[in-house]
């Protein structure tokens, strides 16, 4: 048998191997960089790590996939990291940290396509509500409070860079409509919900530590962990096309093992792309497991609730938020209000941040750590904007939520279309139920074929990881009639 200083041996020869195998690779990995420094293409391609992971793993015995799946995510990382410290060699205005491959923006640029088709069918990209005539859509009682405010007041600086008292109050107000939120709080204005889920993201995790993200999800949150120097994980929100939640369960330990900390996004209700929100008992579900979670490490979690004021019963839709009021010690509950889609203000720039917390100090830690970066970044937020929606709290509630009551009767509407048709026509639809977007499975083809294929009937969408998205927003009625059957006849013919 042999004995331990032989098996060091056969070890020493191994790690030789490696060794001069892990140069190689790394140099290799180096000319890619440049390539993709030439052709101004991101360092990362998740796509392409998430197959060549796939492919791999066929290769391993079951029983060292897991650690294979480390050592192969580690090497990835070890690349990438050789590649942009190439790139910050090349420019050395920028920092290690810069990413300076060009800023593409996969909807933008996918609306922009969808301008130049004189034959365009339907533009599915954009991410704003639009009413049956094509045009934006507007909620006029809160136009009509903005008019009310005094040019003064819209050219002035806020009072604090945290934002106005009475507008922190009445976005707290709003969320608490149902006055079911007991826990000390304290708010940050923000430019949009933007701004509002970068602050506990920013100020909660490390640098190279991993945030939690839904696997199908809005892309900013991505950029935002680049800006940062953070990795990304993500949970799938799906079990056989249903909700589920054991994987963001099982995806947040496997986080908290590692990191000894967790930051998790939950973009609910009427999540990005897929349309769906989870209700109060899966929150109540949650909310024990993340407080169970924190006695291993500190839990942030952001809840991203862009889309809340677009529930099919509004009134109702915070409902959920009282289970959050058993939160424990080591766990912060941060919500990202928007502006944007609340009050159909999207270039107004305004959201917030609502801090819940068991003790007031914790809270009020955070925020002074919020206020800092705020002041750092943007500085104060729009003035005239948040005077509006105190206004509109105030003096238009009533008109506000009847206008608002036929603008989710009209994407019901197209939902209902929509989603009939699409039964009909045998297409695949994830389980939507609310919100302005309908997700389609990509079924195992593969995304940018889809979108190919779709944009040569001149039909527009935004691919989204394994989803295609269709913003049921921005089409009309007329648009989305016949619509999920001309996307079959395309998706077949792939
Ligand atoms: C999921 C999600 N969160 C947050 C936002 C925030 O947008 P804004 O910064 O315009 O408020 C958006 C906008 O598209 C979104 O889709």
């Amino acid at each position: 048998m042999n004995d331990l200083n032989d098996y060091r041996k056969q070890i020493d020869d191994i790690d030789r191997k490696i060794t001069e195998l892990f140069q190689q690779r790394m140099e290799t990995a180096g000319r890619i960089g440049e390539i993709k420094r030439l052709n101004g293409a991101p360092i990362r391609d998740e796509k392409r790590e998430n197959e060549i992971i796939e492919a791999r793993l066929e290769q391993v015995e079951e029983k060292w996939q897991p650690y294979f799946l480390r050592f192969q995510k580690n090497l990835f990382e070890l690349s990438r990291d050789y590649q942009k410290s190439l790139n910050a060699q090349q420019e050395e205005l920028l920092n290690n940290h810069a990413d300076f491959s060009p800023y593409s923006d996969a909807a933008f640029k996918a609306t922009n396509r969808a301008h130049n088709d004189a034959k365009l069918r339907a533009d599915a990209t954009i991410g704003s509500l639009h009413d049956e005539q094509g045009r934006l859509f507007i909620l006029d009682s809160v136009y009509q409070s903005y008019a009310e405010i005094d040019e003064r007041t819209k050219a002035g600086y806020a009072d604090h860079i945290e934002g106005s008292d009475e507008f922190n109050q009445a976005v707290f107000d709003w969320l608490n409509r149902l006055n079911n939120l007991s826990l000390p709080h304290r708010s940050v204005a923000t430019p949009g919900g933007t701004g509002a889920v970068f602050l506990p993201l920013a100020n909660s995790l490390e640098s190279g530590q991993h945030l939690l993200i839904p696997e199908i999800s809005w892309g900013a949150y991505r950029t935002m962990a680049a800006t940062l120097s953070l990795e990304v994980a993500t949970y799938p929100l799906l079990e056989d096309d249903q909700l589920s939640l054991n994987g963001l369960m099982q995806a947040s330990l496997e986080i908290m093992e590692h990191q000894k900390r967790l930051t998790v996004i939950i973009n609910d209700p009427c999540h990005n792309p897929i349309g769906l929100s989870m209700g109060k008992e899966n929150w109540q579900k949650l909310i024990t497991f993340f407080n169970k979670l924190s006695q291993q490490g500190p839990v942030t979690i952001i809840n991203d609730v862009a889309y809340l004021d677009y529930c099919h019963d509004p009134l109702q839709a915070t409902d959920y938020l009282s289970a959050v009021n058993a939160i424990e010690d080591n766990v912060a509950f941060c919500i990202a209000f928007s502006c944007s889609k609340s009050l159909t203000g999207y270039g107004m720039r305004l959201g917030d941040c609502v801090i819940l917390t068991r003790h007031q100090q914790q809270a009020d830690h955070l925020f002074s750590s919020y206020c800092r970066m705020a002041r750092s970044i943007w500085s104060s937020v729009n003035n005239g904007f948040m005077n509006t929606f105190v206004r509109l709290m105030d003096q238009h509630k009533q008109q506000y939520l009847e206008e608002k009551q036929q603008a989710i009767a009209m994407l019901k509407k197209r939902s209902d279309l929509f989603l009939s048709q699409a039964r009909q026509a045998g297409l695949a639809v994830l389980p939507y139920q609310e919100g302005f977007f309908i997700s389609l499975p990509l079924s195992g083809r593969k995304a940018e074929q889809c979108i190919e294929a779709l944009e040569a009937a001149h039909i527009y969408c935004v691919p989204f990881g394994k989803a295609i998205r269709i913003a049921i927003c921005s089409l009309t009625l007329t648009q989305i009639d016949g619509l999920a059957f001309r996307i079959r006849e395309v998706l077949d013919q792939i």
